[in-house]
């Protein structure tokens, strides 16, 4: 089967890889004008109101919008004082480990459930040593991880978890939206995610002292007394990106299920060359496909 068979087979609204999914420019433009012209541009009424919708949204007590998911991450595993080794999945994007590495803490790399494609918990429970203080799991393309095994693991060997959910925005285990498992779970806002704020990320945590630190930090540790209680970054969404982010919101549900239509289309026609698989997602499990993938 050629190329052409595919793509006759596809819908004409696909989905670019290459182009954000965007709201239509009107719709943001008296809000752009109303932030010109008060001149609050960084950190102000609509970051706050996209934090709001988002914790609704997610049914989390804490979002707090970073400037992406890298420094989300970054600032996370400040926030909880990790120590040592972290264990991470072998298969995500380099960003995952370079948080790792940017807080001077040892990732330790364990293999994915090929099936999936996420951390094997069989795995992560054989990389535990006295070093560990950690385990970051990756919601890859969408695919939630094994949340529960991995919250079962943490809890019994007194260990932090949090997750790389740059891909999950609407991510369901069982009718739970991907957003409050673990101590946090850090989103990407980045052009091709499924909620685009320009650039952007947004932390989840249902841990009050967690949100504080990530707050205060993506203010250089800074309390607002000038007073830094730790090396923070700066990494605060600006208002035009938040603007973008709650234009985008009533979009992320059809969003999520035009990227479904797709995928069966897709299926059908790609399922019966041999040797081709495709990523395992659960019947109880909601991905978002921010990407599709296959495998042969
Ligand atoms: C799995 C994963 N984690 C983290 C990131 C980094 O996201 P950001 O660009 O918002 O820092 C990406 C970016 O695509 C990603 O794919």
């Amino acid at each position: 089967m050629g190329f052409d068979k595919i793509s006759k087979a596809i819908p004409i609204n696909a989905i670019p890889i290459t182009k954000a999914t965007l709201p239509v420019f009107e719709s943001l433009e008296p809000e752009l004008r109303s932030i010109f012209s008060a001149g609050m541009i960084t950190n102000h009424h609509y970051v706050k109101k996209l934090e709001e919708e988002l914790q609704r949204y997610l049914g989390v007590k804490h979002v707090i919008a970073v400037s992406s998911c890298t420094s989300g991450m970054m600032l996370v595993m400040k926030g909880l004082g990790l120590t040592g080794e972290i264990i991470v999945p072998s298969f995500t994007f380099s960003a995952t480990g370079h948080a790792v590495l940017w807080n001077s803490l040892v990732p330790r790399f364990v293999e994915i459930d090929p099936e999936t494609l996420t951390i094997d918990p069989q795995k992560v429970l054989e990389a535990i040593t006295p070093h560990t203080s950690a385990i970051l799991g990756v919601h890859i393309f969408g695919c939630p991880a094994a949340v529960h095994e991995l919250e079962a693991i943490a809890r019994e060997h007194k260990l932090k978890l949090f997750f790389d959910a740059a891909h999950a925005l609407g991510s369901k285990v069982g009718e739970r939206l991907v957003g409050s498992f673990g101590d946090a779970e850090i989103f990407s806002c980045s052009p091709t995610k499924l909620l685009v704020t320009g650039e952007g990320g947004l932390v989840a945590t249902n841990n009050d002292d967690l949100a504080r630190q990530v707050r205060i930090g993506r203010t250089y540790g800074d309390p607002g007394t000038y007073d830094c209680e730790f090396a923070g970054l700066s990494a605060r969404m600006g208002e035009f990106n938040a603007l973008l982010g709650l234009k985008s919101l009533p979009m992320l549900e059809e969003n999520i299920a035009r990227r479904h239509t797709l995928v069966q289309c897709y299926k059908q026609e790609l399922m019966h060359l041999p040797g081709v698989t495709f990523q395992k997602i659960a019947p109880s499990r909601r991905t978002t496909y921010k990407d599709f993938s296959l495998d042969k």
